[in-house]
């Protein structure tokens, strides 16, 4: 029986009689496979699975869209029992932040490139709302999508400063047959746009083809992005990046690991994939 839990008493009072370890897959709702695929890796692995879904306001640097944000908790909530999911912890903003709340865990260095800089006080808000979280559940294990590369290197960086024992385990990321990586803003698309949107999974594909061909130049592998996105009108492209795969500073070559990652626009609706060079997938 999936139970739901709406206070921090509540919570508290939960996890007291359940067993260990416990694992926590934190999320904001609107629930896909992606998801799921991270609560089926807690069932493996955790005698206690917890789901938390809070859209956080925090890390949100557009306020539009923190409004626009889907939201289905009745449909969140059957997809929790399906996967056999213990516990849901679904809070309103004041049992997350109550009145008074004055903190903020700003992560250094990991979180000022790419989405950093291109989400101004987002991973404040990411690592903030997680570190709560983490005290909340006081979870042995915490599942986190590889779809978010730069998001799970700023948690580790947080779990690790902050002495949290929780530890940080990233899973692959979840696609469609088509390529397109499941994410909760693809319900935003229009049909043209959605038709469109596996241009940026083709384009670490063919990143990465180069990579594998021999090429070592950021630049080309820059530039085998870029080419294959030009082809795709509808793409609007925001970044795209060859970045060393332990601090995320752009490269000249590629000698050891790397990440690519890029973010494009389809009209108001902007999205994210990324793809590692060098590394087995990150999973365990
Ligand atoms: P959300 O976007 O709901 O994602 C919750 C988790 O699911 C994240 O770890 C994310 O990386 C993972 N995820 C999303 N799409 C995925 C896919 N296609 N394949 C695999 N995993 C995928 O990320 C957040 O929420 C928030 O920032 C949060 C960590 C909950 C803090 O508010």
């Amino acid at each position: 029986m999936t139970r739901i839990v709406r206070t921090r008493a509540e919570l508290r009072a939960a996890l007291d009689r359940v067993e260990r370890p416990v694992g926590v897959v934190p999320t904001m709702g609107w629930l896909h496979e992606g998801h799921r695929a991270l609560m089926r890796q807690a069932r493996a692995a955790d005698a206690t699975t917890v789901v938390t879904i809070f859209v956080n306001p925090r890390q949100f640097n557009v306020a539009d869209d923190f409004m626009r944000y889907p939201r289905n908790e009745a449909r969140d909530l059957d997809i929790c029992t399906a996967e056999g999911v213990d516990l849901v912890f679904a809070p309103p903003a004041s049992e997350v932040y109550p009145p008074g709340f004055d903190t903020v865990v700003s992560v250094g260095a990991v979180a000022r490139p790419l989405e950093g800089a291109a989400r101004p006080g987002h991973f404040d808000g990411v690592a903030t709302v997680v570190a709560i979280l983490f005290g909340l559940v006081r979870s042995d294990h915490a599942y986190f999508g590889q779809k978010d590369a730069q998001q799970v290197m700023v948690i580790r960086q947080m779990a690790r400063d902050l002495a949290i024992p929780t530890e940080v385990i990233a899973c692959p990321t979840v696609r469609e047959p088509d390529g397109l990586a499941l994410s909760s803003r693809n319900v935003h698309l229009t049909p043209a746009e959605r038709a469109a949107a596996p241009v940026l999974h083709r384009a670490l594909v063919a990143a990465r083809t180069r990579w594998a061909a021999g090429e070592r130049s950021a630049d080309a592998l820059r530039e085998a992005m870029r080419a294959t996105l030009a082809g795709e009108p509808l793409a609007e492209v925001d970044y795209v990046s060859v970045a060393d795969a332990a601090m995320l500073t752009e490269l000249d070559r590629v000698e050891g690991q790397a990440l690519l990652s890029l973010a494009v626009r389809f009209g108001t609706t902007r999205l994210i994939d990324n793809e590692s060079l060098g590394a087995e997938p990150a999973v365990g």
